[in-house]
């Protein structure tokens, strides 16, 4: 049987109503702030994603999708959206007609990682970019709008957790701190974090090796060595996350990992998924609008991973969807009328109705089961003597009431439908 590869998953019928909501409270909650939505396409250069996340970071060292296309273009898969939209924003110059630019985005994402629960090689995010701005509000109005998200698909056991990695010159500093530190202990370290120890050493914290988490519970900690600059900047947001209501607390240790944050950086993690905790990460990057041959530009964001909450409200039962239902079913068993009940069915749904009928040649109980479950609002029965007197049998579903609507009257019948 030929199948999805591995990592990927279909998006099935029965399961796009939690999708629908999920995007209608996130496209919603986006333009209540101001957010315009940006659509990239779903490939682009790989130095895009290089020289933007960074070429240590295991995302372009281990898990991106790269190829060369015919012509022998190096083409990378998007992983992640923020330097995509850096990308757009420099090459059509929107930093000119905008000094401060808030996109949002919902798109599909690869990554090749190994597939687990909660982690697959393709995924969707929703998330947000603001640019043009080092204004520490923005920063949490990322953790505001994430947070505010997840509350409106009503999840209850997130956290929220911040850090700060300061600006380029004070980190660099503390990489040289720590770096003395774990010289110390080097031969203690698992393998992973040796070969990390020189090309991606902040990202020793991530380790999930107990040998490594040992070491690193002594380690120095970025957040004691920022600059005044870094520290108000910081102090600021967390004043503004006070202010706004939103728990959360400092992990210095939280380092993310892609190459290009500064200052804030934080995630929201969900008890109720097991280990693939993070629902959302984010952060401020000041650095790459330079990076990627652009202005100096400062921003800031943040995204979220759709599966990742999906599973987080299904474990948490947060997610109630509607049932679907259709305005009509039309009822027929005569074959001379199949024609007659087509074309009222085009007519209906050219006034917006939702509606079906039958096109296996059912019986008439089999029709009205197939309108059982449909949940049909309501069912037109066209039937032989009633159509010969030009009469239609209209019964309300709900109740059982029938009623009977001459032919010619369709707009009567359509406002009946309509419950007007
Ligand atoms: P990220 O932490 O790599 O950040 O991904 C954000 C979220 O995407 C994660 O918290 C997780 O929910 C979801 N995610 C990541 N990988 C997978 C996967 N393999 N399967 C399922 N879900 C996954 C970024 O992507 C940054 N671009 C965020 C950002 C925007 N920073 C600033 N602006």
């Amino acid at each position: 049987m030929m199948k999805a590869i591995t990592g990927t998953k279909d998006i099935l019928p029965d399961e796009i109503g939690k999708w629908r909501k999920l995007e209608k409270i996130v496209i919603n909650t986006f333009r209540n702030y101001n957010y315009k939505e940006i659509r990239t396409p779903v490939f682009e250069e790989t130095k895009i994603f290089s020289r933007g996340i960074g070429e240590s970071t295991d995302i372009v060292s281990k898990e991106m999708y790269t190829f060369l296309d015919r012509s022998g273009t190096s083409i990378t898969l998007k992983p992640e959206m923020t330097a995509t939209v850096v990308r757009a924003l420099i090459e059509h110059s929107l930093y000119k007609k905008n000094s401060l630019n808030k996109f949002f985005y919902i798109s599909p994402m690869f990554r090749q990682e190994r597939p687990q629960a909660g982690r697959l090689r393709q995924f969707h995010q929703f998330g947000a970019e603001a640019i043009g701005s080092n204004n520490p509000f923005l920063d949490a109005e990322m953790i505001i709008i994430a947070f505010r998200i997840l509350k409106q698909l009503g999840l209850k056991n997130i956290s929220v957790k911040i850090n700060s990695l300061g600006v380029h010159q004070s980190r660099e500093k503390y990489k040289k701190l720590l770096r003395e530190f774990l010289a110390d202990h080097f031969n203690d370290l698992s393998n992973e974090s040796k070969k990390r120890f020189d090309t991606n050493i902040l990202r020793i914290f991530d380790s999930k090796e107990e040998q490594d988490q040992k070491i690193m519970e002594n380690a120095p900690l970025l957040i004691e060595y920022l600059d005044d600059e870094s520290l108000e900047h910081f102090e600021k947001v967390k004043i503004s996350l006070l202010d706004a209501k939103i728990p959360f607390e400092i992990d210095p240790k939280l380092v993310r990992g892609l190459d290009y944050y500064t200052h804030t950086t934080f995630e929201i993690i969900s008890s109720s998924v097991g280990s693939q905790s993070a629902l959302c990460g984010g952060g401020r990057y000041n650095g790459l609008c330079k990076e990627l041959d652009g202005p100096d530009l400062p921003g800031v964001g943040f995204a979220a991973g759709i599966e990742r909450i999906l599973l987080a409200c299904e474990n948490e039962k947060s997610l109630n969807i509607d049932e679907e239902k259709i305005d009509l079913y039309i009822v027929t068993i005569n074959p001379v009328i199949y024609n007659y009940a087509f074309n009222l069915a085009i007519n209906f749904r050219e006034k917006n109705l939702s509606v079906e009928m039958d096109y296996l040649n059912r019986s008439l109980k089999a029709q009205m089961r197939e309108a059982n479950k449909l949940n049909s609002r309501y069912v037109l029965i066209i039937g032989g003597e009633e159509f010969q007197n030009n009469l239609l049998v209209l019964k309300n579903m709900s109740n059982g009431e029938q009623l009977t609507v001459s032919a010619n009257d369709i707009d009567k019948l359509i406002s009946l439908i309509r419950g007007n």
